[in-house]
């Protein structure tokens, strides 16, 4: 019997191509697990009505972990047109089955690091005041809500009389009042204590297990005076559990223009659903982008761990596949620190430091070339290739540049 189980949503487009290589991964770190394939994705759409299957969610309600590559989603009316021509015509909805997921298994912690690797080509650069250039090195993990806040999915246009009558006891409602109901859209931003405390205990936990100094909650409590407010009320009352760690408090808007001034000075950033997704994207963007992104989905009791990416369609046919697989195992690593396998976690990161580092073999993001089937010609590495350096790379002994970074 293996340790763990884990259950394999590989999905649509490159989320089956990296999925294999990061099984690679784990077994080359000595993972002791066995892996349940799911079905997730456009084709469990378009064949049975449901991007989600219930097979699937019976597999992760009964073992738990998981990790997801990615999926494809299209806007209603493609979605309806691409249907099994017998499934057309009875009602059925695309939903996407990531959000599902996290509703069905309340999965209402993200946990998104953004780390930068040293020799990254695609790393952050600043000019310095005293003439050429500095790499702040970035090690921000930001912790978005992940059910809840603007993405709750309460939404109308032409909302039902009573909505508007409710609105309407609103005295910021006024100047609305008198807009036709077909010209009018609302999206509810839903923030309940309960979650809000649990965000921000999660981070606070987060920087006490990991070693960071403070944490920041970015919102924007000026304008946004109850949802933002709770979230950030949620905060104070958390870090005075935390006496060793410095609460600090950001806007949204400002957070993402100093972003890019000091980047570095930043650990653990908590913040509601929509301002995490942003955040946590902008801080991507500093240490490599898509590539290197990658995301922890914990509820209570399931925990799903995937890379930031879609499904890139264009390049999931390419042969060799060429897109870069390290978000993918920065999500095998996330999955191990998750059950505990810290060893295990930092000889992939590791490794893949090792090999950004070295700067030998590098797929076309890493070398800002556009993707196509060309990019090996111009030097690129297929994604396996990048697959084989890591392995090769597992268990070598850190650069000293390398060990600034450890954690
Ligand atoms: P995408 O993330 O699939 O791709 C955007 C671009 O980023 C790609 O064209 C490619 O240039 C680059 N890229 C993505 N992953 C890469 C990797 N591992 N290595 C190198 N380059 C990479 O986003 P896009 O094109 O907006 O959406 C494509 C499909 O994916 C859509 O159907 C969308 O709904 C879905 N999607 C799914 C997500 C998920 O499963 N979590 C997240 C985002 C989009
Ligand atoms: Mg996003």
């Amino acid at each position: 019997m293996a340790k763990y189980t884990v259950v394999t949503m590989p999905g649509d487009g490159i989320g089956k191509q990296v999925m294999p290589e990061a099984l690679r991964v784990l077994k080359e770190v000595g993972f002791d697990a066995q892996y349940f394939h799911a079905d997730i994705g456009w084709e469990c759409w378009r064949n049975q009505g449901n991007a989600l299957p219930d097979l699937t969610v019976e597999l992760l309600a009964k073992y738990k972990l998981g990790l997801f590559g990615a999926i494809t989603s299209k806007p209603k009316k493609e979605a309806e047109a691409e249907l099994k021509p017998e499934l057309r015509g009875h009602g059925l909805t695309y939903f996407s089955p990531i959000v599902t997921m996290r509703q069905r298994f309340n999965l209402d912690i993200c946990i998104r690091p953004c780390m930068s690797f040293p020799g990254n080509p695609l790393n952050f650069i600043r000019k310095k005041i005293s003439g050429g250039y500095e790499e702040p090195l970035v090690n921000a993990v930001i912790f978005r809500q992940n059910t809840e806040g603007l993405y709750a999915g309460v939404e109308w246009t032409n909302p039902p009389d009573q909505v508007r009558s409710a609105l309407a006891t609103h005295p910021k409602f006024m100047p609305f009042v008198g807009t036709p109901g077909t010209d009018l859209a609302l999206s509810v931003r839903i923030v309940t204590r309960k979650a809000a405390y649990k965000i921000a205990k999660a981070a606070f936990a987060w920087a006490r297990k990991f070693g960071y100094p403070s944490v920041t909650i970015c919102e924007k409590p000026n304008v946004l005076r109850e949802t933002s407010g709770m979230m950030e009320e949620a905060a104070k009352t958390v870090a005075k559990e935390y006496p060793e760690i410095a609460l600090h408090s950001t806007n949204i808007d400002a957070q993402t223009m100093w972003l890019t001034k000091n980047p570095e000075d930043y650990g653990v950033i908590v913040a509601s659903n929509l301002f995490g997704d942003v955040i946590s994207d902008a801080f991507a963007g500093l240490v490599g982008g898509l590539g290197f992104a990658a995301s922890g989905n914990i509820g209570d009791e399931v925990a799903v761990f995937e890379p930031t990416h879609g499904s890139a369609p264009k390049y999931a046919e390419l042969d060799p596949p060429i897109v870069n697989p390290i978000a993918m195992f920065l999500a095998a690593a996330m999955l191990l620190e998750h059950v505990g396998e810290m060893d295990k976690a930092r000889l992939i990161r590791d490794a893949i430091a090792h090999v950004v580092l070295e700067g030998k073999v590098r797929t076309y993001d890493m070398m800002r070339l556009p993707g196509g089937a060309g990019v090996t010609a111009k030097g690129a590495a297929s994604m396996t290739e990048l697959t084989d350096a890591v392995l090769a790379s597992i268990g070598k002994a850190v650069e000293p540049e390398l060990e600034a970074m450890a954690r």
